[in-house]
Parts: C-alpha cells; sequence; structure tokens
C-alpha cells in the first residue's frame, strides 16, 4: 500500500473523521477507486468502524470499489442531453464493450457510466472522457473518439 501518499491525504483532511467524505474523495481521485486495502488502513488510523466506511463508500455514486478503467467515460443522460440523443450514445457505448453502466471492459481499457445533468445542456449531448468534456456529441463522433484510443492502446503493444 502506498502509506505515504494516503498519510498526505489523511493530513490535508487534518486526520478527521469528520471529514472522512472528503477523505474518500481524495482516494477515489488519486486511485480512481478506493482499494479495499486503503480503506482498511483509514479505519484503524481514524478508529472508524470498517462497515461505517464501507456504508459511506456505496451510498455515493462517485465512489467505486472497484478499479476503473485508463478510459472512464461519462454520458449525460439528464433531461437535455438524453432528449438530445445521449441514450443512443449510452446504448453504443453499451453494446461496443458489452458492459453495463458502472462496469470496465475485462482489459481494464475502458469504464462507462451515465450521469445526470453535468451543468452544461447547452452543448449537449455531453460525453466526458477521464475528466475531459466533449459536446454536441453523437454516436458517430463517440465511435471516432472511441477508435483513436483504442489504435493509442495498440500503438503501445
Ligand atoms: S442534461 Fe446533460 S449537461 Fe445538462
Amino acid at each position: 500500500m502506498r502509506k505515504l501518499e494516503v498519510d498526505k491525504i489523511l493530513e490535508k483532511n487534518g486526520w478527521s473523521k469528520n471529514k472522512i467524505v472528503g477523505i474518500l474523495q481524495d482516494i477515489q481521485d488519486s486511485y480512481s477507486y478506493l482499494p479495499e486495502d486503503i480503506l482498511i488502513y483509514i479505519s484503524e488510523k481514524l478508529n472508524i468502524p470498517l462497515s461505517q466506511i464501507y456504508s459511506i463508500s456505496t451510498f455515493y455514486r462517485a465512489f467505486s470499489l472497484k478499479p476503473k478503467g485508463k478510459y472512464r467515460i461519462k454520458v449525460c443522460l439528464g433531461t437535455a442531453c438524453h432528449v438530445r440523443g445521449g441514450y443512443m450514445i449510452a446504448e453504443f457505448l453499451k453494446n461496443k464493450f458489452g458492459i453495463l453502466p458502472g462496469e470496465t471492459t475485462e482489459d481494464g481499457l475502458f469504464s462507462f457510466d451515465t450521469v445526470n445533468c453535468l451543468g452544461a445542456c447547452a452543448i449537449g449531448p455531453i460525453v466526458v472522457i477521464n475528466e475531459k468534456y466533449y459536446g454536441q456529441m453523437d454516436v458517430r463522433k463517440t465511435e471516432k473518439i472511441i477508435k483513436g484510443l483504442e489504435n493509442e492502446k495498440n500503438k503501445q503493444f
């Protein structure tokens, strides 16, 4: 485990059990998910029952207990994006990857999830890939970006 990194996060949050949500958010940001060994470590260090940490971890949709893919794709299905075709993009990704929202492809390359309004309705439908926003998306544009990412992977081998 990366104790030093985790200690820095705990330090930043004042080693306070009252800041457990913020601590989990920082862990999620650093590792793209909440590794079990780190949750156990936090539980011991802050004297919080592990069951309570798991309860918080599963309550918030932003947290994941499983590793996410290298490319984390979110499709907005808020009303404005949905009516402009966001649902077609989500269907395309489900079929392309053979996974459901919240899951990751077996090769660990792509995670896919749906989200509600991201606050950029005017340029919807929105697709977010690793925090980068793509506006006015459709299936064709999404497919092109995915192909580009897959090609990048193939070049590395
Ligand atoms: S509905 Fe998608 S950004 Fe608002």
